[in-house]
């Protein structure tokens, strides 16, 4: 899908993805300290603002400009506190800088081909400071038969091994695994992978 694709999709005033944060986002990152974040991908926002309201300095950046201006409309009531931690940049994660000394990059329900995908894997870990956190959760492609939900497309769906293959083998990988998610249209599969740069 192209940014005209994901324009249509977010059409509409309701949250294509809801208003609550990602729990495993939530989870993974409760336990970090504060600190910089990047949500690549970010959509409506909803794991930005939940990171910028824990008091993380967050960008989300997604090239879809209707979902930024529902990201933006969705923050505008949060504490100036909160806005003042959040930048949205509208651009393609494909070639927009991901900044520098992030501590902790999000790549969540983002499906690229394995080689476009291995390339932003790369340039997430770059941006890493030393001991920052990269989390990557998407439809496992187990989901085309054991599952429901999310692309059908196998050429653009991955494993948690598959992620891990792709990263630099100095990255320290605390957690890969397949993780069940219930739906009103039965089980969901996700495969997360989460590491930390040394
Ligand atoms: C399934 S949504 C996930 C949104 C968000 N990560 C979440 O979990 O709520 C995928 C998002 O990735 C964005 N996206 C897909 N390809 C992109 C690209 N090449 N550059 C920037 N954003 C992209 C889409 O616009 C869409 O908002």
């Amino acid at each position: 899908m192209d940014a005209q694709d994901w324009d249509n999709r977010y059409q509409g005033s309701e949250l294509v993805w809801g208003a609550p944060p990602n729990e495993i986002v939530v989870e993974l990152a409760t336990a970090l300290p504060r600190g910089r974040a990047i949500d690549i991908g970010c959509g409506e926002g909803r794991n930005a603002l939940w990171l910028a309201t824990r008091g993380w300095q967050v960008e989300g950046l997604d090239f879809s400009a209707a979902a930024l201006e529902k990201a933006a409309a969705t923050t505008a009531d949060a504490p100036a506190a909160v806005l003042e931690r959040l930048t949205w940049t509208c651009a393609d994660l494909r070639a927009a800088p991901l900044g520098a000394d992030v501590d902790l990059a999000l790549i969540v329900y983002i499906h690229l081909p394995a080689d476009e995908r291995a390339q932003l894997l790369r340039r997430a870990q770059d941006a890493l400071a030393p001991g920052g956190a990269l989390l990557v959760l998407g439809h496992h492609v187990r989901n085309l038969a054991e599952g429901v939900g999310g692309p059908q497309n196998a050429a653009i769906l991955f494993s948690p091994a598959d992620i891990v293959a792709e990263l630099d083998p100095t990255m320290q990988v605390d957690f890969a695994r397949d993780l069940g998610r219930d739906t009103p249209h039965g089980l969901a599969i996700d495969a997360l992978v989460f590491a930390r740069k040394p």
